[in-house]
């Protein structure tokens, strides 16, 4: 491991393809960081096997019978303590975090959302956002906080809702655009360029430069 790039755990529950995207931008060197570690609450989890042909360690943490958020989240965090992580991405992962983790990583937890936050928080969003007629969706990076995507928003990307879609061509449109803008939302965190004020984000989306501004007086 470099010692000045941004070390990523990816947290994931299913297929991974923005998992992917993260991992490819990393080896373009769009993004200034590494994947130190992918984890998985799913067994078969196809993201798994996407870490392992990258040469990234997996490691599948399932949950255990009754045992409570924090005994997870404990275990989660020895993982990614292992494997030195300074930023985590939740990329598909569908489970809750609890306190524990995010007060270790304050600032430090990114989870992408296939909808315009603060419309259609949680399971199915693609599917609400049709059915409640939304003519525009998208997608969403913001930090994660302890409520259901609730988080301040760092970019979104939106797209159009045509009348021929159906929850799966919306999907896929909307996946388009996450895989653009998650590898770009952690260039921003490892190029140190957010700052908050309040609930607001800034930094990730300067002004255009007026003309008054970009011609040098003289
Ligand atoms: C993505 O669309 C992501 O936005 C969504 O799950 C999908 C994972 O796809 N996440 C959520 O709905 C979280 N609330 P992927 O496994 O191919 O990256």
């Amino acid at each position: 491991m470099l010692n000045d790039m941004l070390n990523l755990g990816v947290l994931i529950s299913g297929r991974g393809t923005n998992l992917q995207a993260i991992l490819d931008a990393c080896a373009a060197g769009t993004c200034a960081a590494q994947v130190a570690v992918v984890l998985s609450n799913v067994a078969d989890a196809y993201g798994l096997e996407r870490a392992r042909r990258a040469g990234v360690p997996a490691v599948c943490v399932p949950a255990r019978k009754g045992e409570r958020r924090e005994e997870y989240d404990a275990r989660l965090l020895e993982v990614l303590q292992a494997h030195e992580v300074d930023l985590v991405c939740l990329a598909g992962y569908m489970r809750i975090l609890g306190k524990r983790l995010l007060a270790a990583y304050p600032q430090r937890i990114l989870n992408i959302h296939p909808s315009l936050l603060p419309a259609f928080p949680g399971l199915e969003a693609q599917r609400a956002a049709l059915e409640h007629g939304a003519k525009v969706s998208g997608c969403t990076v913001h930090f994660v906080d302890e409520g259901v995507d609730t988080g301040p928003i760092i970019l979104q990307a939106a797209v159009p809702v045509y009348d021929e879609d159906d929850a799966e061509t919306l999907a896929a449109r909307i996946l388009e655009r996450e895989h653009e803008i998650y590898p770009r939302a952690i260039q921003l965190v490892a190029e140190n360029r957010l700052r908050r004020q309040g609930r607001r984000v800034l930094g990730g989306q300067p002004g255009p430069v007026s003309p008054s501004m970009a011609v040098k007086e003289g």
